[in-house]
């Protein structure tokens, strides 16, 4: 069977270590998972009772338009219904993004250690995809992104660029005037689609930081990308938001499976989002978790950047290898990154404050235990 260098090449996505199976491989009990950048709270009540009222009607197909989600989501956010669409997470949108505007040969770009679908989901679509240098803040360089676009934009068919803000895994953002001024820049281009993945905005406390959806309606060439998964705590059944102008949702609801998004999924994204005591509880989680990860880390021998999401990213200065699998042991799962080039960066995601003071633990342990076999 004749098959495609881009699907050949294709590394596959790997998600976090499973809990059940570090227990089984290690001989645990306990398994702290800060791996996926999860809500660790659960998801909101609100959902669970909407979900389960929702099963009793689980003989028939989802509503595929997603009248009532559509309406929801539009009056929320003060856009027209036919702005926004739905997918089986954000991953399905940005797949479906790629597929829609880019054909085979054309190109997206985005920065270097950007989340890593963008470039996935392009190479499986046969899509070159571009990447520009961060910048020594691990920031996504957007003075370099505009430059790579008046460059080669024409030559390489650049339809779509990719800003993760706040970006995974670095955890960093870019600010309102620096995306305003990009955005100046790529409305006077041709056929280039902006767009701006919001996964984490919830969790943003930086003054500075942009809205997507101002941009959106600023300017004709911006979408934004927003997730369930994240502070909405229902990455399991999987809903994301597509918000674009109307010609754009209607392409990408041409293209999507019909029935992409389930009726439980709907049913729990319509409940979760007006729960505003889930949201506020969510983020303060979050927030007091961060704030103890930089007192923590403040007094080990690694470095780490402060972070707008619900992780960390942590240079460990040692090979990364080593430091998951030793904390593997501890029963704490984080993930490996590589971030420009270097081999010894992890993420740390945000748990409550006994998954977040047994991750500090093992990593403390850990790195004295290297150190010393290594000295
Ligand atoms: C920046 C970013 N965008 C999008 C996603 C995808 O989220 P989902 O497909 O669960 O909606 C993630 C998930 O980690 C992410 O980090």
């Amino acid at each position: 069977m004749k098959v495609s260098e881009e699907i050949l090449n294709l590394k596959p996505y790997s998600p976090g270590k499973p809990i059940e199976e570090t227990k089984r491989e290690y001989g645990l009990n306990k398994v702290y998972k800060l791996a996926s950048n999860e809500n660790p709270l659960g998801p909101s009540p609100k959902a669970v009772k909407a979900m389960t009222e929702a099963m009793t009607s689980l003989h028939r197909y989802p509503d595929a338009s997603f009248y009532e989600l559509r309406q929801a989501y539009a009056k929320h956010f003060q856009l027209s219904s036919h702005e926004i669409t739905f997918g089986n997470g954000s991953n399905e949108l940005i797949d479906l993004l790629i597929r829609v505007f880019c054909a085979p040969g054309e190109s997206v770009l985005t920065s270097e250690s950007a989340f890593i679908a963008y470039k996935v989901c392009a190479q499986a679509a046969r899509v070159q995809i571009l990447e520009t240098p961060m910048k020594e803040d691990l920031k996504f360089d957007l003075n370099t992104l505009q430059k790579t676009l008046k460059e080669k934009q024409q030559n390489q068919k650049i339809r779509l660029v990719f800003i993760a803000n706040p970006n995974n895994p670095t955890g960093t953002y870019v600010s309102t005037s620096e995306l305003d001024a990009f955005l100046k820049f790529t409305e006077s281009l041709k056929d280039i689609l902006v767009v701006i993945d919001e996964a984490y905005l919830e969790f943003v406390r930086a003054k500075d930081y942009p809205s997507g959806l101002e941009a959106f309606k600023k300017y004709k060439n911006v979408a934004v990308l927003k997730t369930l998964s994240k502070v909405y705590g229902i990455a399991g059944i999987r809903v994301g938001a597509l918000i674009a102008q109307p010609e754009i949702i209607e392409l990408i609801d041409r293209v999507r499976n019909p029935f992409n998004v389930n009726s439980l999924a709907q049913a729990a994204a319509l409940a979760t989002l007006e729960d505003k005591d889930y949201l506020e509880q969510v983020q303060n989680i979050n927030w007091s978790g961060l704030d103890s990860y930089y007192e923590e880390l403040e007094k080990m021998d690694v470095r780490y950047w402060r972070s707008e999401a619900n992780f960390i990213l942590i240079d460990t200065f040692r090979d990364h290898k080593k430091i998951f699998e030793a904390l593997l042991r501890h029963g704490v799962i984080v993930r490996p990154a590589v971030v420009r080039g270097k081999s010894s960066f992890i993420r740390l995601s945000v748990g409550l404050k006994e998954e977040n003071e047994a991750a500090i633990s093992a990593l403390n342990k850990v790195l004295k235990d290297i150190d010393k076999i290594e000295s």
